[in-house]
């Protein structure tokens, strides 16, 4: 019997500031991949779970709660490496719970063995869940997590 199709989905990939120096930005702790190589990573892995991926990376909060807002029409879940604001942002907090899409957070360091000040992250109360400390595979793990997630849903 042939297999059923997959059916299509499509997740909002969000990156946050500073997040556009990686490879160059403290190397011993986010790992030399450039922002342009964890791409290329989350695209091909979107290719085998066959879920399309659309990229955005912005310094700017308010660029990232637009897009965020926009998702709600064009995207089922998105994949959120806030950066710094995950420790300083009611106002993405807030975007994603009005939007109520699955969210998966990210985060190339674990936060939790760094500062203080990142232990708490606004994200996670609003996060389907939250991955933290493997580097560039923190991506990879979270867009499968998602995925996964988001096909089980539906
Ligand atoms: C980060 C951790 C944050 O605390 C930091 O501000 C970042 C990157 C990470 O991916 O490890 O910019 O989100």
């Amino acid at each position: 019997m042939p297999l059923e199709p997959l059916q299509f989905l499509s997740v909002l990939v969000l990156h946050g500031p500073n997040l556009n120096l990686l490879g160059q930005r403290e190397p011993e702790i986010y790992g030399s991949l450039t922002l342009a190589e964890i791409n290329h990573l989350l695209e091909e892995e979107g290719q085998n779970l066959q879920a399309e991926i659309h990229i955005v990376q912005s310094n700017h909060e308010g660029v990232l709660v637009d897009a965020i807002h926009a998702a709600s029409k064009k995207h089922q879940g998105i994949l959120i490496n806030a950066g710094a604001y995950t420790h300083t942002s009611v106002a993405i907090h807030d975007a994603i719970a009005a939007v109520n899409l699955p969210t998966v957070e990210v985060h190339l360091s674990n936060i939790y063995k760094r500062e203080a000040f990142r232990h708490h992250s606004y994200i996670a109360a609003v996060a389907i869940g939250q991955i933290s400390g493997f580097g560039a595979e923190s991506y990879r793990l979270g867009l499968q997590a998602l995925v996964h997630y988001l096909r089980k849903m539906s």
